[in-house]
């Protein structure tokens, strides 16, 4: 899957975002419509939407100020997993981060969720922190950092 497939999308597409959400982290997690517009339109926030073949799959929603940035949410439609939509989508979400000026992105991960801990591991994350029985299951999140400013980082 090549990085072609990921564009910017805005507060308006809100209520898609939420249903791809709700796909990707049912029963546990959802966020709702207005949320995420909300989100979308705060200064710094922006999101990334993976459709190929216009078939919206997967986003990413990210937020960069004072050099640094963050991964608020990223999801992929079940249906579509391991075919290299979240990477694309981390990889666009880091090109943005370093856009609109951060040297370090920051994100939260459930150090039970394999797949997400893969991924990240893949772009170069490294261990920042770590913060005890973070999630309602009870497992902690692991803090983690990617370098922006590393080449191929
Ligand atoms: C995490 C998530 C976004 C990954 O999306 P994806 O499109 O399936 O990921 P990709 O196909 O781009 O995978 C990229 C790499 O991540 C790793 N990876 C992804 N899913 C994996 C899995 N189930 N098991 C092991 N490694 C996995 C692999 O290294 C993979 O590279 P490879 O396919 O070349 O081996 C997706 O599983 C998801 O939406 N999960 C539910 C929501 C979630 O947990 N979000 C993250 C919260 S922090």
């Amino acid at each position: 899957m090549s990085d072609a497939a990921i564009l910017p999308i805005g507060a308006e597409a809100a209520p898609l975002l939420a249903a791809l959400h709700a796909e990707a982290f049912a029963p546990t997690d959802r966020w709702g419509a207005e949320a995420i517009g909300l989100l979308l339109s705060l200064p710094g926030h922006f999101g990334l939407v993976a459709a190929p073949g216009d078939a919206p799959s997967g986003f990413a929603l990210g937020r960069a100020a004072a050099g640094e940035a963050e991964v608020l949410t990223i999801a992929v439609r079940p249906d579509a997993r391991r075919a290299g939509l979240g990477r694309a989508l981390m990889r666009a979400l880091m090109a943005e981060a370093a856009r609109r000026g951060a040297a370090d992105l920051f994100l939260e991960v459930s150090e039970a969720n394999a797949s997400a801990r893969a991924l990240y591991a893949g772009l170069g994350a490294a261990e920042a922190g770590r913060r005890r029985r973070y999630y309602a299951d009870g497992s902690d999140a692991l803090v983690l950092r990617i370098d922006l400013t590393r080449p191929g980082g």
